[in-house]
């Protein structure tokens, strides 16, 4: 669609009914979207309502009590390993089947949830990951510095844009809190960084849809005027970035903890048969997938290992095993599936 602003100057405006390109020029669809093609990520406002993000809060904090390994909310000095499930350096949960609890679910249903995604790929048949979820505590020392790790979740060798990631944030997250720190605009820049650098040796990464950056890949970004911004929010709020944008994840520096749950989709028509069949066995283990919503890699196991050995708190599955209304299931990609599949 074209529109013209004046005689001499001809702006391009992508179509609004259709997926978007996050190419970096100029749109107008009035919302979130405008800063998500130029920026590579947005913020959502309010995309689930205060009272609601504050009981998925309770229940996140409610979730890590209830492991009864000592931890309690309102007391910092109960803020140590022994007393709370296994959380890796970046504040992930990874296992339990954390991924798979209902307040969980509930989250990925959101509407407005959902709905920033449906207007980003202008399609309503979405299937969602089964992701993890982030508690980053206020000065903890006792874990392994969480060290920058600047990457971007996609393959190199596929460019363009291919998939929208997010993230529900459920406490306060200012200039000075833990959480997102994205590199604004670098989304436009990403095919030619990949063909300039391409002689850069790769860090290693146990997926192809991952990509670290060197300290020279960062002085690339650097040359080229791209500025690292830490995204704040408060609860409710939903975070999407491209996932060629560079990002990583920083600790708390004051008080404030960080909650987040990772929310991502994308449309089911990218998604093969084969990956909806693989995502059903997944989702009927209650097992784990990365951002992909295409469940390309799946955790083999919900197992929590502590020091070398099996967390004594460890389980198989979720502590309420989670009851999907229409919606939710329908996220799940099983009725997508044919039945000569
Ligand atoms: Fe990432």
């Amino acid at each position: 669609m074209f529109a013209t602003a004046t005689e001499s100057q001809t702006i391009t405006l992508q179509g609004q009914n259709g997926p978007m390109d996050l190419d970096g020029q100029p749109t107008n669809y009035n919302d979130f979207r405008d800063q998500l093609n130029r920026d590579g990520y947005a913020v959502i406002k309010g995309a689930i309502p205060r009272d609601r993000a504050d009981k998925y809060a309770d229940a996140f904090w409610s979730y890590i009590e209830d492991f009864g390994l000592g931890f309690k909310r309102d007391d910092p000095s109960t803020v140590k390993r022994d007393m709370l499930p296994v959380i890796n350096e970046k504040g992930m949960i990874l296992n339990y089947g954390v991924t798979h609890e209902q307040w969980v679910w509930d989250i990925r249903g959101e509407p407005g949830v959902i709905d920033a995604f449906a207007k980003v790929y202008a399609d309503d048949d979405l299937i969602v990951s089964f992701d993890v979820v982030n508690v980053g505590f206020a000065n903890r020392e006792d874990l392994p510095a969480n060290k920058p790790w600047p990457h971007q979740d996609q393959d190199p060798s596929k460019p363009g844009f291919r998939c929208l990631q997010g993230l529900v944030n459920l406490n306060p997250c200012g200039p000075n809190d833990g959480g997102l720190i994205v590199c604004k605009g670098g989304h436009v820049l990403s095919e030619q960084f990949h063909r300039e650098m391409a002689d850069e040796p790769r860090i290693p990464a146990w997926t192809s849809e991952w990509y670290g950056f060197t300290d020279r890949g960062m002085k690339w970004l650097s040359d080229h005027g791209l500025k690292w911004e830490k995204v704040c929010a408060e609860p409710g709020d939903l975070i999407v970035w491209d996932s060629r944008t560079p990002h990583y994840n920083v600790p708390p520096t004051m008080k404030q903890d960080r909650l987040a749950v990772y929310t991502c989709y994308m449309p089911v028509k990218d998604v093969s048969q084969e990956d909806l069949i693989r995502k059903k066995d997944a989702f009927e283990k209650r097992l784990g997938t990365t951002h992909w919503p295409n469940a390309r890699h799946v955790a083999p196991n919900n197992d929590a290992m502590r020091d070398g050995k099996l967390c004594p708190k460890n389980r198989t599955g979720p502590v309420q095993d989670p009851v999907l209304n229409e919606r939710t299931f329908t996220l799940t990609g099983i009725p997508y599936i044919k039945e000569s599949a």
